[in-house]
């Protein structure tokens, strides 16, 4: 029986006062459960706020949508894993479409991410996902698979590393056009079995969600297929009424 992750990514959406109203909404309607772990990604300013509000959930995790790599120094606007977990967070987001094809981020970065998060304690989640181009020039397999084995090749460790994979198909991602639960899970499975190679049987409990369009309507649809082991959300995770619904989906 799997235990479904359900993510919100907040983008550059909810401030800490729209993160503190959004909080207490969620957290008013939300009962506590032991069947599944919500992970909220909010901008770094609403970090503290979103955790501080959730410090009494076991089942509810704030998470940072990006870090440095570095543990501090002279990189004026960063964030540094360290301090991102001082501030609340117990999750990483690495690599997401839009730090990659926006912000022109590596799969190299990603790595040293991916190293920082875990060597600082948190855990990780490390985005892949194709462009339309790709995926009709049949490459997506191919480039998923690179994407997640140069992004976890720093990692010391990886066996034990706490981790989550999202496979969030860049076509998909704020255009409303979801991929099919069969696309995904095909896609899932490919993921699923290079993990294995790299890391045996521990692969199977490292869980991989969708991302890409999800919205209280389709969320579980998704969910109910047996690859899909949660979902990433973006614009559908801003304002806590649809969220309410995406999270007990
Ligand atoms: P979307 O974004 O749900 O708005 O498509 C998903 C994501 O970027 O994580």
């Amino acid at each position: 029986m799997k235990r479904p992750v359900l993510a919100a990514n907040w983008k550059m959406n909810n401030g800490p006062t729209a993160a503190k109203t959004f909080m207490d909404a969620f957290l008013a309607s939300y009962p506590p459960g032991n069947d599944r772990t919500v992970i909220i990604f909010p901008p770094a300013v609403s970090l503290t706020t979103v955790a501080t509000a959730a410090s009494s959930r076991a089942d509810i995790l704030a998470g940072i949508q990006n870090i440095h790599w570095a543990e501090k120094g002279a990189f004026t606007g960063e964030i540094s894993a360290p301090m991102a977990k001082d501030a609340g967070a117990a999750v990483v987001l690495v690599g997401h479409s839009e730090r990659r094809h926006v912000f022109g981020e590596t799969d190299a970065q990603c790595a040293q991410k991916c190293c920082a998060a875990s060597k600082a304690k948190l855990a990780f989640m490390l985005c892949v996902g194709e462009t339309m181009q790709q995926r009709e020039a049949g490459e997506t397999e191919r480039l998923v698979t690179r994407q997640l084995r140069e992004g976890l090749s720093e990692t010391p460790n990886l066996i034990a590393a706490d981790f989550m994979l999202a496979y969030e198909p860049v076509w998909a991602i704020g255009t409303g056009l979801t991929a099919s639960a069969g696309d995904a899970s095909a896609i899932h499975t490919v993921l699923r079995s290079e993990l294995r190679e790299m890391i045996g049987t521990r692969a199977d409990e490292i869980p991989i969600l969708y991302g890409g369009s999800v919205n209280a309507t389709n969320a579980a649809g998704l969910l109910a297929a047996p690859e899909i082991d949660g979902l990433l959300v973006g614009g559908a995770s801003v304002e806590a009424s649809s969220w309410l619904i995406i999270a007990q989906s």
